[in-house]
């Protein structure tokens, strides 16, 4: 396993939108396993391939609080069903680092996807799993929860990311 770089917004490959995997083979475990050990190590709970370059529908989520991990994986997921209620909670991003927004999104979905050995899965989700499978979902579209907020607060944010990785970049030789 090994921990790849995360891209962070303003970065254009973050709008790409991402493809179908053909197959869940070893290649695509060995991505999985990456993305959960990059996860793990930001630390997050959940990533989308998009956020370590690759423009694959694959994300890996992580709600667990204990010691002992419960890795979940999803490949190519389709949500069939969402809910006409709303829940809000404060989302945060691993591309969008150090920033902070509500959002509201339906409060329960139902999605069908592969799992880690390719199996035909669906599961239904609530509350903090739901939102946060719909926020990694979104980035299969090149969508950021801040795409959600009003324009004036997401130029701030955007602005205040150019700036933090414009003073990173430079360098004392
Ligand atoms: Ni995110």
């Amino acid at each position: 396993m090994a921990i790849r770089k995360i891209l962070t917004e303003p970065d254009p490959f973050l709008r790409q939108i991402s493809h179908d995997i053909e197959k869940v083979d070893d290649e695509i475990r060995k991505l999985m396993d990456d993305m959960l050990e990059t996860m793990y190590a930001a630390p997050g709970i959940g990533l989308a391939a998009i956020q370590i370059g690759l423009a694959k529908r694959v994300i890996v989520i992580d709600l667990s609080k204990e010691e002992e991990k419960k890795p979940l994986y999803f490949v190519n997921p389709k949500v069939i069903i969402k809910s006409k209620n709303n829940c809000t909670y404060e989302e945060g991003c691993l591309s969008v680092p150090g920033q902070f927004a509500e959002v509201d999104r339906p409060d329960e979905c139902e999605v069908n996807y592969l799992d880690y050995y390719g199996q035909k899965k669906k599961l239904k989700a609530k509350g903090l799993l739901a939102t946060c499978i719909q926020h990694e979902m979104d980035h299969l579209e090149g969508i950021l929860f801040i795409d959600y907020l009003s324009k004036l607060k997401k130029n701030y944010i955007v602005k205040k990311l150019s700036k933090q990785k414009k003073a990173l970049e430079r360098i004392v030789v």
